[in-house]
C-alpha cells in the first residue's frame, strides 16, 4: 500500500462529511426528515441563467476549453457589476479571476502567498477552505475565535506582534458563515491598516455580500480606502442566485494578485466549462429582478426561524445577513452530541458548532433552506429535544453532587 505524505496524515477530516449520508439513510427508514444543515437552499436558480445554459449546450464552441481566460463576456459581466453595485472599476482581463466555485480559489490562493515559516490567520468557527489552504501549504495556521465578545469579528489588535509579523495572510468572511456577524466599516478600516503597515493579504470572503437584510447592504471590501493595495475579494453565484451545484464565482484584486491566483489555478485546473460561465453572465444581469424577491423570501424564513426557535427555549438574535442562525446551547451540552441525537431521534438536521473548528463549541447553525413551516416544526422538534437534555443535565449533575 503506498504510503500517505506526512503533509496528508496530519491532515484533519473534513467537519460534518458524514451528514449527507446519515440523511440518505434515515430517508430510507421512513424518517420525515427536515434538513436545515447546509447553507443550500430549495429555491431555484434565475430563468434565465437556465436558459442560457440550454441554449450553450447547443453551441460547438463552448464545449472547449475556457482555460483561465474562461468566456469574456462573463469577466465583463462581472466587472459591470462590481461597479453597479459597489462604485469599484476593475479591468475585466487583468483583475477578475474566474472561479469554479470561490470555494477552489479560497484554498488555491494560499499556494501563492504562504509557505513553511508563514501564518495565515484563520477564524474559527469558519468556513473550512481557508484552513485546508494553509495547510496544504505547508503554511501555519493561526486560529482566533469568533466568540460574542468581540461580536464575531477579529480583533487585529489582540493578535500578538509576533505572530503578525509572520502573518502573510488574514481570512475575512463578513457577512458571516457561521455566526452571520456583519463587519462595521470603522472596523474594516482598521483591518486594512494593520495589513498595510504589516505587509498582510487580505482576503476578503464576500459570499453573502447580497443577504443583507432590513436595509443593511453589505459593502465591498474595496469601498475600503487602501483597500486595493492589500485586498482580494471573492463573490459567488451560489447562494446569490441559488446556484450552489453550478460551481460558479470569481475572484476580484489588483493584477499582480489576481495573476499570482491564475498562475496557481493554470497547474490545477482548465476552467469552468464556458456554457456554465454563460449562464453566470445572464444570472449576474439578472440580479435587478431576482435578488431583491430572492431575499424576500429568505427574510421570510429568517423571520420564522427566529420567532419558532425563541417560542422553543432558544436565545436566536435577529441577523442582519446570511441564510443562518448561529444559536448558543445551555452550559454542558455539547454541540455535536445535541446536532447527533436531533438528526437520530427526531430527523432534523443542524450544524453543531463545533463542525467549524473547537472555537465554534456552544452554538449550532441552522440554514434557511426550507419553508417558514418546515422550519417551525423543526424548531418545535429541535426545543423538545433540548428540554430532555436539559433535563438529563441536571439529573446527571444532581446524582454527581448527591
Ligand atoms: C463563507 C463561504 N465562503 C465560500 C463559500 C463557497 O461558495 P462556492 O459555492 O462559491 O464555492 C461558502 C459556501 O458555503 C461560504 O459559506
Amino acid at each position: 500500500m503506498p504510503r500517505f505524505s506526512a503533509r496528508f496524515s496530519g491532515f484533519p477530516a473534513y467537519p460534518l462529511a458524514h451528514i449527507p449520508a446519515r440523511k440518505k439513510a434515515l430517508i430510507e427508514a421512513g424518517v420525515d426528515v427536515i434538513d436545515l444543515g447546509a447553507g443550500d437552499a430549495d429555491l431555484a436558480p434565475p430563468a434565465a441563467a437556465v436558459a442560457a445554459l440550454q441554449r450553450a449546450a447547443e453551441v460547438p464552441a463552448m464545449q472547449r476549453y475556457g482555460f483561465g481566460m474562461g468566456y469574456v463576456p462573463y469577466r465583463e459581466a462581472v466587472a459591470a457589476w462590481m461597479e453597479r453595485r459597489f462604485g469599484q472599476s476593475f479591468n475585466p482581463m487583468t483583475e477578475i479571476v474566474p472561479l469554479l466555485g470561490s470555494k477552489e480559489g479560497l484554498a488555491h490562493l494560499a499556494f501563492a502567498y504562504v509557505g513553511p515559516g508563514d501564518v495565515g490567520i484563520i477564524p474559527e468557527p469558519a468556513y473550512q477552505a481557508y484552513l485546508g489552504g494553509t495547510l496544504l501549504s505547508d503554511a501555519q495556521p493561526y486560529i482566533y475565535a469568533l466568540r460574542p465578545r468581540t461580536n464575531f469579528l477579529v480583533d487585529i489588535d489582540e493578535i500578538p506582534s509576533d505572530v503578525l509579523s509572520r502573518t502573510r495572510m488574514l481570512y475575512l468572511n463578513y457577512p458571516n458563515n457561521p455566526t452571520a456577524a456583519i463587519a462595521p466599516r470603522d472596523y474594516l478600516e482598521r483591518v486594512v491598516q494593520v495589513c498595510h503597515e504589516r505587509d498582510i493579504l487580505l482576503v476578503y470572503d464576500n459570499a453573502y455580500s447580497e443577504m443583507g437584510f432590513d436595509g443593511y447592504v453589505p459593502p465591498s471590501i474595496f469601498e475600503i480606502d487602501g483597500a486595493r493595495e492589500v485586498a482580494i475579494e471573492f463573490h459567488s453565484l451560489s447562494k446569490t442566485y441559488n446556484m450552489t451545484g453550478w460551481r460558479c464565482g470569481w475572484a476580484v484584486a489588483k493584477p499582480e494578485i489576481a495573476s499570482a491566483l491564475t498562475k496557481v489555478k493554470s497547474f490545477t485546473d482548465t476552467g469552468q466549462y464556458m456554457g456554465i460561465q454563460a449562464a453566470g453572465v445572464a444570472a449576474i444581469e439578472s440580479w435587478a429582478e431576482f435578488v431583491p424577491q430572492n431575499l424576500e423570501t429568505f427574510k421570510t424564513r429568517r423571520d420564522a426561524a427566529v420567532t419558532a426557535f425563541r417560542a422553543n427555549g432558544f436565545a436566536a438574535d435577529t441577523p442582519m445577513a446570511t441564510m443562518y442562525l448561529w444559536m448558543p446551547l445551555p452550559e454542558g451540552i455539547a454541540s455535536a452530541h445535541f446536532a447527533d441525537r436531533l438528526r437520530e431521534e427526531s430527523g432534523v438536521i443542524v450544524l453543531p458548532g463545533s463542525g467549524f473548528g473547537a472555537g465554534g463549541e456552544g452554538f449550532f447553525r441552522i440554514s434557511f433552506i426550507q419553508s417558514p413551516e418546515r422550519i417551525t416544526e423543526a424548531a418545535r422538534r429541535a426545543g423538545a429535544l433540548l428540554n430532555v437534555m436539559v433535563a438529563e443535565r441536571d439529573q446527571a449533575i444532581g446524582t454527581r453532587a448527591g
